[in-house]
């Protein structure tokens, strides 16, 4: 579905020499595959999430969506196809405020054609049900909690069935134990769709869910030297370690 070669991402600065953030990126992503990306803050995480989401173009190399490079893509398809086949879900949950669930998961669907839009109340509270929040359709953000927050936000995200779904540090704002029940969700999901799933977190057991675990090191992309067995996983995370 997804195909990085040879990608990098350079900004220019006002003041100073143009920052390289990503380098020499190269990945494929196919349906059904999970992928967690690990690395420390700044390593350029958000910033090759948001090419993967087509939010955003490489400076150089290429990057194929179904085969086609994105570059070649109007600005119009751009937005089309990301409204279909992706999925984002965030730490911050960004709800609509003074919406409510109903109304926030209903709102991707307004994009939708055919079923999807004139049948987009009942899709919706289906969706919300299916996170289990099937009898708060009508609650407002700020009177649910985080972890109900964050699964409003995922039936947001995931009520247009995206084949690819992408994770921002999901469960950065939640307790271990609501984390792991975002998690199962998520999983849930994208199994159920067959959807891919790539993940970025800083959380090794959520990382372990994953069947390829990659690591950003200054922008460079490579294979995580990763191992179930948690101490030892705990000093793989360990920046400039190998276990
Ligand atoms: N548009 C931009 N202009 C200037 N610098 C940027 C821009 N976007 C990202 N950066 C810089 O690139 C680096 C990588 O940013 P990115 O957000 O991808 O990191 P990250 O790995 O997601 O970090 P974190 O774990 O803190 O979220 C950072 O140093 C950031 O300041
Ligand atoms: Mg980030």
């Amino acid at each position: 579905m997804l195909e990085l070669t040879a990608v990098t991402r350079t900004v220019q600065l006002i003041d100073a020499p143009p920052l390289t953030i990503l380098s020499g990126v190269n990945l494929r992503v196919a349906i059904g595959d999970r992928v967690s990306i690990v690395g420390r803050s700044g390593s350029g995480k958000t910033t090759l999430l948001n090419l993967l989401g087509l939010l955003d173009n490489p400076t150089t190399g290429e990057l194929l969506f179904d085969g086609r490079p994105v570059r070649s893509f109007s600005g119009a398809e751009r937005d089309r196809v990301r409204g279909r086949d992706v999925g984002f879900i965030f730490q911050q949950f960004n709800l609509l405020q003074g919406r409510t669930a109903l109304e926030n998961v209903m709102t991707p669907l307004l994009y939708a054609e055919g079923r999807q839009f004139w049948q987009r109340s009942r899709i919706a509270s289906e969706m919300l049900d299916r996170v289990g929040l099937g009898h708060r359709l009508q609650a407002l953000p700020d009177r649910l909690s985080g972890g109900e927050q964050q699964r409003v936000a995922i039936a947001r995200s995931l009520v247009r069935g995206p084949r690819l779904i992408l994770a921002d540090e999901p469960t950065g704002a939640l307790d271990l134990e609501t984390g792991e029940a975002v998690m199962d969700l998520i999983d849930d999901v994208a199994r159920a769709s067959g959807a891919a799933l790539v993940t970025i977190t800083h959380d090794p057991a959520i990382a372990a869910r994953a069947t390829r675990h990659l690591r950003l090191d200054h922008g460079a992309l490579q294979a995580d030297h990763f191992s179930a067995d948690p101490a030892r996983t705990a000093l793989a995370l360990t920046p400039g370690r190998t276990p």
